[in-house]
C-alpha cells in the first residue's frame, strides 16, 4: 500500500531496510532526519512524514507525551498501566521509563508498532544510546531483541503488527493510566485515527486515565470527545514554533479534581472550541477496521460535503487565521 508518492525533497542519508520482508509489505524507506536538539530521528518515504518536528524527538517526547502525563500524581504502591501507540524508535516510553528513575514504581507496559526497523535503526546510533540511562537501555535493547522486558521494577511487551488489530490481543481487562498516542498525521494515517479505534483506546482508559498525542486535529478531538472523553490543549515544546495548540491530552472522566490547567496543558481555548464546530471536526470513519487510508479519506471527504458545518476557510478568514495545521510540522512537508 502506498499512499502517494511524496512530493517532497528527500534529505539525509536512506537507511538500508534490515528487514526485505517490511519493504515486501511496502512500508517504504526509512531515511535519517536530523531534528534541531541533536536528537537522531527518521523520515518514512510511505507516509511522506517525519517521525518527530523539527524542534527535536527528545523535546517533543518530553513536552507533550511525559510532562502532561503528570505521573507524580500517582502514589508510590501504584502500578502505572501505560501503553505506547506507534512506538518508532522508542522515545516517548524510554522518556517516560528514565524520567521515573530512581523511584520505586512499577510499570505494566504495552507497544504497538508495525515495524521493527525504527527501533533497530536507533539502537545503532550512539546519540541515541546516550540519551538513557542503563536501565532504560535494557528495556530497548530487550524489545528490540524479543519484544518483551522484565525487570525489578515491572514488565513490558511490544505486539508488531497493525495497532487495530494488535490492540485485540492485549487482555480484555487491561486498563490503563496513560496511553500516548503517535501516529503519523490524521491525513497521511487515517487508519489510526478514526472515531472506531479512538473510541477503543478511550474504552481502555483507567478513570481519570490520560491520552496525549501531538495531534490538534478538529476530526481527531471531535472523536476523542464522541469517545466521551475530557479534552485540554498541550502547551509548545521548547524550541517549537508557538501555534494555537501544541497537541491533545483527552481525560478519561470522572474527574475527582477537574483543573483547567497543569503541567504543560490548559483547557482549549474560544478558538480552539470553534474549530470544533467547522467542517475539519468531522472525524475519519474505519467501521471494519480494515480500510485503506485511500477509502477512509474519500468516506470523510464525502460526508464533509453534505455535513452543512461552515467550511474551516471561512472560519478560519473570519477569525484571520493562517490555516491550522493538523500535521506534525517538518520542513519535509511545510
Ligand atoms: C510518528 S512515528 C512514531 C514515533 C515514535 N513514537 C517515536 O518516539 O519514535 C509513527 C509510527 O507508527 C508506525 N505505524 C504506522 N502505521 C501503523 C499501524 N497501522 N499500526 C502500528 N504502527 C504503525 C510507524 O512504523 C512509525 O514507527
Amino acid at each position: 500500500m502506498r499512499l502517494q508518492q511524496c512530493p517532497i525533497r528527500r534529505s539525509g542519508t536512506t537507511l538500508p531496510a534490515s528487514d526485505a520482508e517490511l519493504l515486501d509489505q511496502g512500508l517504504g524507506e526509512l531515511d535519517q532526519f536530523p531534528t534541531l536538539d541533536g536528537s537522531f530521528s527518521l523520515h518514512s518515504s510511505l507516509f511522506c512524514e517525519a517521525f518527530h518536528n523539527s524542534a527535536g524527538a527528545l523535546n517533543e517526547a518530553r513536552a507533550k507525551f511525559v510532562r502532561p502525563a503528570e505521573v507524580q500524581r500517582f502514589k508510590p504502591d501504584h502500578t502505572l498501566r501505560v501503553l505506547d501507540v506507534c512506538f518508532g524508535l522508542g522515545y516517548n516510553s524510554a522518556a517516560l521509563w528514565d524520567s521515573l528513575s530512581g523511584q520505586t514504581s512499577r510499570m505494566q507496559w504495552w507497544g504497538l508498532e508495525i515495524d521493527a526497523r525504527p527501533l533497530r535503526l536507533a539502537l545503532a546510533n550512539t546519540g541515541f544510546i546516550n540519551h538513557w540511562t542503563h536501565s532504560t537501555f535494557n528495556r530497548l535493547r530487550s524489545l528490540d531483541q524479543c519484544s518483551e522486558w522484565t525487570d525489578a521494577d515491572g514488565q513490558g511487551t511490544l505486539l508488531f503488527g497493525d495497532a487495530r488489530q494488535c490492540l485485540d490481543n492485549i487482555p480484555e481487562e487491561q486498563s490503563f493510566d496513560l496511553i500516548f498516542h503517535d501516529a503519523f498525521s490524521p491525513q497521511r494515517c487515517p487508519q489510526l485515527w478514526s472515531e472506531e479505534f479512538l473510541k477503543r483506546l478511550g474504552d481502555r482508559l483507567a478513570p481519570e486515565g490520560r491520552l496525549l498525542t501531538y495531534s490538534r486535529s478538529a476530526a481527531v478531538r471531535t472523536s476523542l470527545k464522541r469517545a466521551g472523553l475530557e479534552l485540554r490543549s498541550l502547551l509548545p515544546a521548547p524550541g517549537e514554533r508557538q501555534g494555537w495548540s501544541s497537541g491533545t491530552l483527552a481525560i478519561k472522566p470522572p474527574l475527582l479534581h477537574a483543573q483547567s490547567s497543569g503541567d504543560g496543558w490548559r483547557s482549549l481555548s474560544q478558538l480552539e472550541l470553534e474549530h470544533l464546530k467547522t467542517r475539519a471536526a468531522v472525524p475519519f470513519r474505519d467501521p471494519s477496521g480494515r480500510d485503506h487510508a485511500a477509502e477512509i479519506i474519500q468516506r470523510r471527504h464525502a460526508e464533509q460535503r453534505v455535513c452543512g458545518l461552515e467550511s474551516t476557510n471561512s472560519w478560519q478568514r473570519r477569525n484571520g487565521l493562517n490555516k491550522p495545521k493538523n500535521d506534525r510540522p517538518s520542513p519535509l512537508h511545510n
